[in-house]
């Protein structure tokens, strides 16, 4: 099997991401942080452990600012529901993926906060100079996406950081197909609020992800409850992470989480991306050189992450993605990828993509083994 649907989630995971799960449950399997018993202890150690990896990776120097949840659409829950307030502005941008832009709808709907969307170029592109324009006296945030998971394309970050800063709006990341992959140091790139992944390139296990919370933010959390701290009271932890984890967390995912952290940091970033950037690279010359294929995105490959959607001339994308994976084991997916607004910027709304995403596990191999397989598949499809 060829698995090329890693903006989704990376697999295969390295071995070290699936040994420390493994140990994690025989040897650390006790509540953290709700015992004193040597074994909580332990898990409790995981736990910290990772915290130190993740702020180490984003440029955090307080480990306990980062609050680990179960996926990314919970961290972005998080940072917007607890922050946004009834009469708040928030810009944001017409790439984001469902995750920003569902909770956004429900803080319009319910909060009366006012959203406005800047539409991006057809490449996905966002023109730092509308974000600019979009700021008012009440704009209390900017949430955007990093990179984007239909197109790939890099978002200018640091520069847009630097105006919610300048404007006195809290910025708030989604890096969900970035961390692992793009150097993050939270303060050069001037985010509040950095939500993230750990399942796809960090290499931790599905059920992982968390947000990074700067000093001086104020959130509500999104649940109360047991978190083994203040046990007296029926009020809420005011201390950071506790305040917003309550309930067992999951511990083998976030040992896991870590040991993906290790890996990623062993192999080192730039390496990671020269490899991945050398796929997309080969990938989108095979592309250019096939008939009817539109490619979307950045052209140049260094302006994206290595996810490249494209579509065939008169062909549904679903039925292509159909065909690479029974005939030719190829997995990729197809259709909208849970962000309808980039689908309508890139001009898709109407039948979606076939995407085809890259980890450091893929090789040059297989990608020459897709793109005969598309062209095969092409040729089948237009009989
Ligand atoms: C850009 C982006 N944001 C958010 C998410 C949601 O991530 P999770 O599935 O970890 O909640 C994804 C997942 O595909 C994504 O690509």
């Amino acid at each position: 099997m060829i698995y090329l649907d890693n903006a989704a989630t990376t697999w295969p995971k390295p071995d070290e991401t699936i040994s420390a799960m493994v140990d994690c449950i025989k040897n650390a399997g006790a509540n953290p942080g709700r015992g004193g018993h040597q074994m909580s202890l332990a898990a409790g150690r995981i736990i910290l452990e990772t915290r130190e990896e993740l702020a180490g990776l984003f440029g955090v120097s307080d480990p306990l600012r980062i609050v680990l949840t179960g996926n990314a659409t919970e961290a972005i829950n998080l940072a917007l529901k607890g922050f946004l307030k009834e009469g708040d502005h928030v810009i944001t941008g017409s790439m984001e993926h469902n995750a920003v832009a569902r909770p956004l709808n429900v803080l319009r709907l319910r909060r009366g906060v006012d959203v406005t969307e800047i539409r991006c170029a057809a490449d996905g592109q966002v023109d730092p100079a509308e974000v600019r324009k979009a700021f008012r006296k009440n704009t209390s945030a900017v949430v955007m996406i990093h990179a984007s998971n239909v197109t790939g394309t890099v978002m200018p970050v640091e520069e847009i950081g630097l105006m919610a800063r300048e404007n006195g709006a809290a910025f708030i990341v989604d890096t969900a197909q970035t961390a692992g992959l793009l150097d993050i140091d939270v303060n050069r790139l001037h985010i509040d609020m950095l939500a993230f992944a750990g399942h796809k390139s960090l290499y931790g296990p599905q059920g992982t992800g968390g947000l990074f919370i700067r000093e001086g933010i104020n959130l509500e959390p999104l649940k109360e409850g047991g978190t083994g701290s203040k046990s007296e009271s029926l009020d809420q932890p005011d201390e950071i992470p506790d305040k917003f984890e309550s309930g067992t967390p999951n511990t083998p995912g976030i040992a896991g989480l870590g040991a993906g952290i290790r890996y990623v940091k062993s192999r080192g970033l730039a390496e990671i991306w020269k490899h991945e950037q050398g796929l997309v690279t080969r990938f989108l010359d095979g592309l250019s050189q096939m008939r009817k294929i539109q490619i979307y995105g950045p052209d140049d490959p260094s302006k994206r992450v290595p996810v490249v959607s494209i579509n065939v001339n008169g062909q549904d994308s679903s039925e292509i993605a159909f065909v690479l994976d029974r005939v030719f084991g190829i997995a990729c997916r197809s259709g909208l990828h849970c962000a309808p607004s980039a689908h309508k910027t890139i001009g898709t709304l109407d039948r979606g993509t076939v995407r085809f995403s890259f980890s450091i596990f893929n090789t040059c191999d297989e990608v020459d083994r897709t793109l005969e397989a598309l062209s095969q598949t092409i040729a089948e499809l237009s009989r």
